[in-house]
């Protein structure tokens, strides 16, 4: 069953070609940063341009890469929510009008059950899971009953992790987004800061705005600090602080494996300590490679594979069959 991903709810354009949820034939992204790198931002009208620029050649250039034949695709696939509502209809109208040229169904996904569905072509987890979202727009706990059942457990109250790393990215002056450039200069710190760590007392909702209050605050009564020292600090404030989630939630539903999704999660720093926490718990942590855990469009091939209520006769199998 081949089915055609696009993704283009913020300011990634993706498409990919996905055989039976596993085999990755070909993922091409199309990244806008640089497009809205000097408004410190993504600006929701110029995305949607870009998208509706993008999709079609990075759509030849899947068929073309993967060797398949347009005909070959059973299934087509594109987020439809959350995300910037112009940009999600750009690949969503994209995809309902390929799907229509082809006569093949098409299928609307939840772009953070596609996070969490990046992980599977390396093997599915034993579940039930929890699954952890940390991305630009998004931070959110789920109980993953099986690789179609995703219930939300809880979210931000405020700022998702990755915004947070984007507006304290803002006040130090570095560029957009803000996680690649706070990792890098994190690398440098000698004497971290300490931050008290970042959430909501025993809920599963998380906070992050304090602590970019904090950070702001700290910046100006000590302007002497050493940037790198600041970064790391918050970098390991917001790590504890999902670290700190995750025990809660694991009090609350002790499972044995954790999903992991979302732009946040290329950062290395995070990525060890969870797996730190992880083993401390006996615990299995899927991380997904770099690449996957960012925006992309296998993710949603594969969440489309697996979407039990997939339209009759696109040859979705039920999860859990070989
Ligand atoms: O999942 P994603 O690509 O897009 C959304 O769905 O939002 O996540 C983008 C977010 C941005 O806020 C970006 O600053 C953050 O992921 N990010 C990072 C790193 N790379 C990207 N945050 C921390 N460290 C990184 N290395
Ligand atoms: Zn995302």
């Amino acid at each position: 069953m081949l089915v055609l991903g696009i993704e283009s709810s913020c300011d990634e354009t993706a498409v990919a070609l996905v055989a039976d949820g596993r085999r990755i034939l070909a993922s091409e992204v199309a990244s806008q940063a640089e497009l809205h790198l000097p408004y410190g931002g993504v600006v929701p009208e110029l995305a949607s341009r870009r998208h509706l620029e993008s999709l079609l050649p990075l759509y030849r250039l899947c068929l073309e890469k993967s060797g398949q034949p347009a005909a070959a695709i059973d299934l087509v696939a594109a987020t439809v929510r959350p995300g910037l509502s112009g940009s999600l209809l750009v690949g969503e109208s994209f995809g309902r009008a390929l799907a229509a040229g082809l006569e093949r169904p098409f299928l609307g996904i939840d772009h953070l059950e596609a996070h969490l569905s990046a992980g599977f072509p390396d093997g599915l987890p034993e579940f039930p899971a929890l699954g952890l979202v940390v991305s630009g727009g998004h931070s959110s706990i789920f109980l993953v009953e099986d690789p179609d059942t995703f219930r939300l457990l809880g979210q931000t109250r405020d700022d998702a992790a990755g915004e947070v790393f984007d507006k304290v990215a803002r006040v130090m002056d570095l560029p957009y987004p803000g996680g690649p450039p706070i990792e890098r200069l994190a690398l440098q710190a000698r004497h971290p800061v300490r931050f008290p760590k970042p959430g909501v007392r025993n809920s599963l909702d998380f906070s992050f705005s304090g602590l970019k209050t904090a950070v702001i605050y700290y910046r100006q009564g000590h302007p002497e600090a050493a940037a790198a020292d600041v970064a790391a600090g918050f970098q390991a404030a917001v790590a504890e602080g999902i670290a700190g989630k995750l025990d809660y939630a694991l009090s609350r539903f002790p499972v044995k494996s954790v999903l992991t999704g979302g732009g946040v999660l290329a950062n290395r720093f995070l990525r060890s300590r969870l797996e730190t926490w992880a083993q401390g718990r006996g615990v299995r942590l899927y991380v997904p490679p770099i690449e996957r855990s960012l925006d992309n469009a296998v993710m949603v091939a594969v969440r489309a594979f697996y979407r039990r209520s997939a339209p009759p006769g696109s040859g979705a199998r039920p999860p859990g069959n070989p």
